[in-house]
């Protein structure tokens, strides 16, 4: 913390190698490790300041995923690091606690860069979430999941796409944390878990071995009203969602990705990833347990609008081509939205392939899915969404960042292979 008050972060994006699998050291990338990032955290209302230092070799950026900053501050493709130079965004935290997260966005190369290892988690803290009856111990009964899926040829990664693969790259066994076949032992009958999809291109359907059922106490962009039970949750890349799971004395039960509907034909599904079951994460519960309290009712009350006060309405044609028919220009403004209004932006896919779609800068509420209300895991506020092809998603979202007509943020397919490809336009808030 400096003498003003502000929270100071160090970042090094570096080049190194890390022991995946015994004996073996696969080249990676990583912020200030080899592989992934620190988790970074900070409290509503916070000063924070990060000093991101690019000792890669070429260009990146890191890019703060959820965060609701100016646009100067968001690390798009417009902030690029040279090497061996230090980018030092700062902002404060304006926002409700939540799980968010940072990664690389250099245009063209975002998915190669994320692949190689540089993500890491973001949480956000704040004094109403931290009076709730919520697993809140980090690394104890509060657990960062990041989740990716992976192929090796030997020690290397392996990072080619498959030609029947539209979604882009997709691996044959997944990490959490970096770490392949992973368990954790639980010593509470409750264990908190902030999943995280940092894969490239695969949509997850988590949901236990045993099926038993779990409560979602947040979304991208933080807690819920009220905890959801459901036994299954689905997360596209990027997506978040906090769980809480109840577990008995030593017991196992595992965390599994089954398989999803992916909006294609039979034969695109299976080489689109729609047909795969991955364990995830063993949870090895402890033969003795630390009691939990039971999940409050109501958690809170949401900070993203419900549309009625929207002043305007948008549409977004999702194709692999470009979204509304045009591809990224980094040179061109696709919207200009006004400081302080809420806006409803309508998305859809009729592309024949699953897309999602992420906005920078801010958190929308979904308001329909196909004309009816979102179901439980999208009822919260939300930074991404999953728009499976024969999809129309309608979402409301108000623009609080500070004016800046010079500094655009992003909206794109969070598919990493189709926003390098150009699914991604921009906007400026004046
Ligand atoms: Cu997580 Cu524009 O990205
Ligand atoms: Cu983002
Ligand atoms: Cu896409």
């Amino acid at each position: 913390v400096a003498a003003d008050g502000t929270r100071v972060f160090d970042l090094r994006m570096r080049a190194g190698t890390t022991e995946f699998k015994d004996g073996q050291e696969t080249p990676t990338w990583g912020f200030n490790g080899s592989y992934l990032g620190p988790t970074l955290r900070a409290e509503r209302g916070e000063k924070v300041q990060v000093r991101v230092r690019n000792a890669l070799g070429v260009p990146s950026n890191v890019h703060w995923h959820g965060m609701d900053l100016p646009a100067r501050m968001d690390g798009g493709p417009h902030r690029m690091i040279a090497p061996g130079k230090t980018w030092s965004p700062r902002w404060t935290i304006a926002q409700p606690a939540a799980t968010l997260w940072y990664h690389p966005h250099p245009h063209g190369e975002t998915e190669d860069h994320v692949q190689r290892g540089l993500a890491g988690m973001f949480l956000l803290d704040d004094a109403r979430s931290r009076a709730l009856a919520l697993p809140q111990r980090y690394g104890v009964d509060d657990l960062p999941v990041i989740v990716q899926d992976v192929k090796f040829d030997g020690a290397r990664f392996d990072h080619g796409h498959g030609v029947a693969q539209s979604v882009g790259f997709l691996g044959d066994r997944t990490m959490v944390n970096g770490t392949l076949d992973p368990y954790r032992v639980v010593g509470d009958e409750q264990v908190r878990l902030r999943l995280l999809n940092a894969s490239t291109a695969r949509t997850y359907n988590f949901g236990f071995d045993d099926s038993r059922a779990f409560s979602l106490v947040g979304t991208d962009g933080g807690l819920v009203e009220r905890p959801a039970r459901m036994d299954r949750v689905q997360l596209s890349p990027g997506e978040r969602a906090e769980i809480v799971v109840r577990v008995r004395p030593g017991e196992r039960t595992v965390l599994r990705s089954y398989p999803l509907d992916v909006g294609m034909d039979f034969f695109n599904q299976r080489f689109n990833g729609g047909d795969d079951t991955f364990d995830i994460l063993e949870l090895r519960a402890a033969s003795r347990l630390r009691p939990s309290p039971a999940l409050p009712a109501t958690l809170g009350k949401l900070e993203v609008p419900d549309g009625k006060d929207a002043v305007r309405g948008r549409f977004f044609d999702l194709k692999l081509s470009g979204i509304n028919g045009r591809k990224m220009a980094m040179g061109r403004i696709d919207e200009t939205v006004t400081r302080g209004t809420t806006e409803t932006w309508t998305v859809r896919n009729t592309n024949g392939m699953p897309h999602n779609f992420h906005v920078h800068g801010v958190q929308f509420r979904v308001l329909s899915v196909n004309g009816r209300p979102p179901g439980p895991a999208l009822r919260g506020a939300k930074d991404t969404v999953f728009v499976p092809n024969g999809t129309t998603v309608k979402l409301a979202m108000r623009f609080t960042g500070p004016a800046d007509p010079n500094a655009p943020y992003m909206f794109h397919c969070h598919l990493l292979l189709h926003e390098d490809q150009g699914m991604m336009g921009q906007f400026v808030v004046v």
